[in-house]
Formats: C-alpha cells, sequence, structure tokens
C-alpha cells in the first residue's frame, strides 16, 4: 500500500507544479465553459495529464475516473483524480486550490493524498495507518458541538443552484449557532481542513466524485465522519455532503434536518 500511496503523492506534486507555473500568468490562460460558472483551462488537463502519465508508468494496468478526461478502463484499481480542484479561484490568482487523487480498489477508498500547492501542503491517508499532513497524524477537532466551532462550506452557484432556498436557511442558522462560516473555493481542501482540526464541519450539495474521495477517506481516518446530506448513504454518489468532528456533526445534522 505504502507504493501506491507514494505514487500518488509523486503525480499528485507533478500536477500540482503544472499549475503554479501557470499562476503567475493566469491572464493568458485558456478558458472554456463547461457549464453556467463551470470553467477550464488548458492547466486543468495538462495537470490532469502530468498526473495520469505519472501513475500508469508505474501501474499500467489501473484504471481512472478523471474529470476533465473521463473513465479509462482498466484493474479492479481505479484512480479518482481532480487535477485542479478550486479553478475559479486558480484564474483569479487567489491562491486556494489543490490536486485530489484517490485510489478505490473494487467498492473501498484505499489511498488518499490532497496536495495544496501554494502552501506546499500534503495531506495523505491510507486506510487503517490514520491521516497525515506533511507526514504527521492529525486528527479532526475535539470540539463537543456548535458553540464556538469554524464550519466550512461550498455555496450553490451552477447546477447545483436548485439547493438555493434551502442552503440560504441552512447557512443562517449555522451563522446564528457557531463563530463563523468560511467559503474557502476547493472543496478537496475543505474536506482535509476538517481532517486536520482546522475546521470543525463542513457541507456543500452537489459535488462530484472527485471533489470528495480523497477527503472522504482523510476524515474517516482521522476520526470524523463524512455523511450524505440527502437520503442515499453513499456521499460520493448523492453529492451531498455533510462532514466533520463527530459532535459536529451530528449536531449539524440536527440543525439541519427540518430544512431538508
Ligand atoms: C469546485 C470546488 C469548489 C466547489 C465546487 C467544485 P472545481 O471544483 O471544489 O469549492 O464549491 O462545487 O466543483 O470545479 O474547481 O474542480
Ligand atoms: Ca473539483
Ligand atoms: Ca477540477
Amino acid at each position: 500500500m505504502q507504493a501506491l500511496l507514494n505514487t500518488a503523492i509523486k503525480a499528485a506534486r507533478k500536477g500540482g507544479d503544472t499549475a503554479l507555473r501557470y499562476l503567475n500568468r493566469v491572464a493568458d490562460i485558456e478558458v472554456r465553459s463547461k457549464a453556467r460558472n463551470e470553467f477550464v483551462t488548458q492547466v486543468d488537463h495538462a495537470a490532469e495529464a502530468a498526473i495520469i502519465d505519472s501513475i500508469r508508468e508505474r501501474y499500467p494496468g489501473h484504471g481512472f475516473l478523471a474529470e476533465e478526461s473521463g473513465r479509462h478502463a482498466g484493474d479492479e484499481c481505479v484512480w479518482i483524480i481532480d487535477p485542479l480542484d478550486g479553478t475559479t479561484n486558480f484564474l483569479h490568482g487567489f491562491p486556494v486550490f489543490s490536486v485530489s487523487i484517490a485510489l478505490k480498489v473494487r467498492d473501498q477508498l484505499q489511498v488518499a493524498v490532497v496536495y495544496d500547492p501554494c502552501r506546499q501542503e500534503l495531506f495523505t491517508a491510507m486506510r487503517g495507518s490514520g491521516a497525515q499532513l506533511d507526514g504527521r497524524r492529525v486528527r479532526v477537532s475535539a470540539r463537543p458541538g456548535l458553540d464556538g466551532a469554524l464550519i466550512g462550506t461550498g455555496f450553490p452557484y451552477r447546477s447545483n443552484v436548485e439547493w438555493l432556498p434551502q442552503y440560504m436557511e441552512m447557512l443562517r442558522a449555522v451563522m446564528e449557532t457557531t463563530a463563523g462560516v468560511r467559503r474557502p473555493g476547493s472543496a478537496a481542501l475543505d474536506l482535509c481542513y476538517v481532517a486536520a482540526g482546522r475546521l470543525d464541519g463542513f457541507w456543500e450539495f452537489g459535488l462530484s466524485v472527485w471533489d470528495i474521495a480523497a477527503g472522504a477517506l482523510l476524515i474517516q481516518e482521522a476520526g470524523g465522519i463524512i455523511s450524505s446530506l440527502t437520503p442515499g448513504e453513499d456521499p460520493l454518489q448523492t453529492g451531498n455532503v455533510l462532514a466533520g468532528a463527530p459532535k459536529v456533526h451530528d449536531a449539524l445534522k440536527s440543525l439541519f434536518m427540518p430544512m431538508l
């Protein structure tokens, strides 16, 4: 398993370095709109190609599910990749974005890496071995409830905009009961911040599997909980995510229940 993690780390650093090379000339980057408020650039594609090539070199038989190039058939090992999570931030030179790589073997996530190239922070996890930030063990916060909690979120702003009425009610309730709300703009990194105890909880509607997969394993390995906000047990399938330290997760769940 360690060899798989090492491969993922090497690939994530390559993806992150690709993004950094373009960061000082974002004005010249070619941007295409995939859908409302959904942008893709040559950087997303270049980073994804660098990541896939790097993993393939070591594991030629593995499959991939990557945001920009979709499915690549392979054996029972499938790498789930978001080469640039936070493209909108990146396009504005707003330095919060990440590379997210997870390995699923049959139906289980086994390895997770999220790399923040701006801070050069590396979040890693292997099933059963805990979660690490730059090689040091991290855990979710010990906060006993919403009082004093710092909560991360993502706004509904594109295909998930249908959730806006419920979301505004939820936001208001969280603002009224916690110490504050943050919307950094890279869901993969938000989940890592929950794993590392920097955020006590997080919620967002309409995420994709490549936004969530690595962060989900990191949170579980850090002692936290990730669940679906909406019926359907697997947040990786519904994309509607509630995560947090156990007591904060449960308190948010109760708070949101009447609004859903
Ligand atoms: C987006 C980011 C953002 C979240 C969006 C995601 P992208 O990913 O994670 O924080 O709010 O829902 O789609 O498009 O920049 O890879
Ligand atoms: Ca993403
Ligand atoms: Ca992306």
